[in-house]
């Protein structure tokens, strides 16, 4: 039986890029097996990636508190009944842990809608909260993102179904964390502050992907809708947005991932003393992938 899609229509929801960059390159591996990809990305059009009879959906996003963010289940619940077709689903978290956890509310969600997923893949990305990595350790990332998802384009076009068991610990987790990270996105709203650099560009406020920010005469107002996607942080040009209380959470340098890739294949380092520790946890998703 001929299981290699007719189409795919890949929807991804980014906050901060990264997701962005996967999808593209997911999109360019299965375009190069013949098979049209119409990206679509959620929460910013207002398309309907319908795949047709033979065409297959997929589903990429960052993993946030071992979960989706909730746009990737506003999306789900939106989508038109699958009766049975079939969908795949692509992960970028910042590390690989818990990953299969964190995929088991999607599928189901998917499932309620009548689509079957067939196939999930993770590719850690750079962080974007917390701790910045090195910039060639994101290029080593970033080589291992290329071989992944060339594994991944190679299995979704033949069919392969590839899904990951959580065990109890990891269903536990996704459900009461992300339960946690939806209520603090409640306070990480709040506490967002536009400070005197802001020009009142508007950047900010067309790019919320949940309509979270406004103006409110010569003052940008943030409302308690955040889901703490670092978007509005990250992309104002006056670098003008902090959190108050939450001032950890931002990393302090962004970083430009179409330069650290050009940059070539980076080192299997995190760097410094504090690094070795953290590099220890990525050893065996590095080693299982080819680069
Ligand atoms: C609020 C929040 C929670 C996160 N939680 C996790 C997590 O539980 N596990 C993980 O590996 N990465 C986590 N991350 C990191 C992102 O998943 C990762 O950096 C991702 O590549 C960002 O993708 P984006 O640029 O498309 O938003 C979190 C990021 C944010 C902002
Ligand atoms: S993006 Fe920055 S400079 Fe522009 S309106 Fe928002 S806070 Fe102000
Ligand atoms: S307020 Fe900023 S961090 Fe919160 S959802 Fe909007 S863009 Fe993302």
């Amino acid at each position: 039986m001929n299981l290699k899609p007719d189409s795919i229509d890949l929807a991804y929801f980014s906050g901060t890029g990264n997701t962005g960059y996967l999808a593209r390159l997911l999109a360019e591996k299965l375009s190069r097996r013949d098979i049209p990809v119409r990206l679509t990305r959620i929460a910013e059009a207002s398309a309907d990636p319908l795949p047709p009879a033979g065409g297959v959906l997929g589903l990429a996003y960052p993993i946030h508190a071992l979960n989706a963010p909730s746009p990737v289940f506003d999306f789900i619940s939106a989508l038109p009944p699958g009766e049975g077709r079939r969908a795949f689903i692509v992960k970028g978290p910042a590390d690989p842990f818990f990953a299969g956890g964190s995929s088991h509310l999607v599928i189901r969600a998917l499932k309620d809608r009548g689509w079957e997923v067939f196939h999930e893949s993770m590719v850690v990305m750079p962080s974007n909260v917390f701790v910045r990595y090195p910039d060639s350790f994101i290029r080593r990332l970033l080589r291992a993102a290329e071989s992944r998802t060339e594994t991944a384009a190679a299995e979704i076009a033949a069919g392969v179904p590839r899904l990951e068991r959580p065990g109890p610990v990891a269903r536990f987790l996704t459900r009461h964390l992300s339960r946690l990270e939806t209520r603090g996105g409640k306070y990480f709203g709040r506490d967002l502050k536009a400070s005197s650099a802001c020009d009142l560009c508007g950047v900010c406020v067309r790019s919320c992907p949940v309509g979270n920010i406004r103006q409110e005469g010569r003052e940008i107002v943030f409302g308690d809708r955040c889901i703490i996607c670092m978007r509005c942080i990250y992309l104002c040009p006056r670098g003008a947005i902090r959190p108050r209380l939450f001032r950890f959470f931002p990393l302090k340098r962004w970083y430009d991932l179409g330069a650290l890739s050009a940059a070539g294949p980076g080192q299997n380092a995190f760097g410094g003393k504090a690094g070795s520790g953290l590099q220890r946890f990525f050893r065996r998703y590095l080693e299982s992938t080819q680069v």
